[in-house]
């Protein structure tokens, strides 16, 4: 939306949306019969739209050109700069209402004065702005991430040379405090591939804070942290005793057998973690979140790590952590595997909920990140593809999104926003891995224009 001489201007307006008295600027998106068009739909828009100008695909060229110019086999993109004597086709009325449902035009550009705004559209104003300005934040914040990423690295490096020093690590979390939104950093770790260490710890701390306060809120169970900070540290030093492992080992990109060396070696690192931290007097809470978020509901298993016989001595900040850790594992991409995309490691995880995950804390993490987490890529039922931007409301499977790529195939500079809460005629059918479909699915997601 933007303000022209006192008239606000919304774009990609469904018929749902119009009333009466706005003022149709463009016609933008039609139905399939404007899809490679034949001569009788050509004669149509002619007779009707004369004087107007029109945008069309011709050889997978965009062109555009007067109405009366429109060629057999043209896509229609656009129709727009209506004379005023076509007014009939521009004041929104129930007549035109109908005769525009009725010839298969579907999204439009409007105007109306800024006093008759309607909720909805107030609202569809106001998320565009956010999540224009939460787009914009991404750089700064991936920036943030990075430094988080040096800082735990150069931490593990001293302490594996019997150097422990913490103040950088406090000092990057105030940095991170005052700098860096969990969101955006959360919508980061969802589109950018992430190492098996450094970058996993600030993406995990990012997750566990935005997801952990968020559960606090809605169920309004105390904090049992401190502070926000208290919760931020907890999380981005629970690996903290790999840095007591070999570095070939920590860093290596081969995936190692279950019951190899390197393995065993590996799975000491939580025992490690508590040692570390109760030497460097960290509290309770801290220690017992770094010693057990690899040990499962069932103790018994393999996986389950290290061997302690009562799944009570978990805190239930740690069962979180046990379950964020391994979502951020899944999703951000190892070099020894495919990496998931967040809807499938929500499903994967969903599978071992009960056996191996906290089931109650399962719950409560599903609900507060939602089916589709921010930043996924999503095909909708119009074959087009979206980035999920937001999850505003119960229905999971209806969230806030964004075309990146229409049904053509096309990629888009001008992002349609689309509520699929009100959009009932679309839906999502597919999640798909973005960085399957863009090598740098971070930078596609970063140059959203979204209107
Ligand atoms: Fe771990
Ligand atoms: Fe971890």
């Amino acid at each position: 939306m933007n303000t022209m001489n006192g008239y606000s201007i919304y774009n990609n307006i469904s018929l749902n949306d119009c009333t009466e008295n706005m003022v149709i600027l463009d016609y933008c998106k039609f139905n399939d019969k404007y899809t490679s068009m034949d001569g009788a739909t050509i004669k149509w828009l002619i007779h009707h739209f004369n004087g107007t100008k029109a945008q069309v695909i011709r050889d997978n060229k965009n062109l555009e050109l007067e109405t009366v110019k429109i060629k057999q086999g043209d896509t229609l993109v656009k129709i727009f700069q209506f004379p005023t004597n076509l007014r009939k086709f521009t004041v929104v009325n129930q007549k035109l209402l109908k005769e525009l449902e009725f010839r298969g035009f579907l999204k439009f550009k409007v105007q109306l004065p800024q006093k008759t705004e309607s909720k909805k559209l107030l609202e569809r104003k106001r998320s565009i702005h956010a999540l224009n300005s939460f787009v914009g934040k991404i750089d700064r914040n991936n920036t943030s991430r990075e430094d988080g990423t040096k800082v735990i690295e150069s931490f593990m490096d001293n302490a594996r040379n019997g150097k422990v020093v913490i103040k950088d690590i406090v000092h990057y979390i105030d940095d991170f405090m005052s700098n860096s939104s969990p969101d955006v950093i959360s919508a980061i770790a969802s589109l950018k591939a992430s190492d098996q260490t450094y970058a996993h710890c600030v993406d995990v701390a990012a997750i566990y804070q935005k997801v952990y306060f968020d559960i606090i809120q809605k169920t309004g169970r105390k904090s049992a942290f401190q502070s926000t900070k208290h919760a931020i540290l907890a999380s981005f030093v629970h690996d903290i005793g790999k840095s007591q492992l070999p570095k070939e080992i920590l860093d290596s990109t081969t995936r190692f057998k279950r019951d190899s060396k390197e393995y065993k070696i590996i799975q000491s690192h939580p025992a490690k973690s508590m040692e570390l931290l109760t030497k460097m007097k960290l509290d309770d809470l801290t220690v017992n979140m770094s010693g057990f978020h690899h040990v499962k509901v069932n103790t018994e298993m393999e996986s389950s790590y290290p061997k302690i016989d009562c799944y009570s001595r978990l805190e239930k900040e740690t069962k979180l952590l046990a379950i964020i850790d391994v979502y951020q594992s899944l999703v951000g991409k190892r070099s020894y595997k495919k990496s998931w995309n967040p809807a499938s490691a929500l499903r994967y995880i969903n599978v071992l909920a009960g056996d191996e995950f906290d089931l109650e804390t399962w719950e409560e993490f599903y609900e507060s990140i939602g089916l589709y987490p921010v930043g996924s890529l999503v095909r909708l039922s119009d074959d087009s593809m979206a980035f999920v931007m937001n999850n505003p409301e119960k229905d999971k499977k209806r969230p806030q999104v964004s075309i990146v790529r229409n049904a053509k195939g096309q990629d888009l500079t001008n992002n349609e926003f689309i509520d699929l809460r009100y959009e009932k005629d679309l839906s999502i059918v597919k999640d798909i891995d973005a960085q399957d479909v863009f090598e740098d699915a971070l930078g596609v997601f970063t140059s959203l224009r979204i209107s």
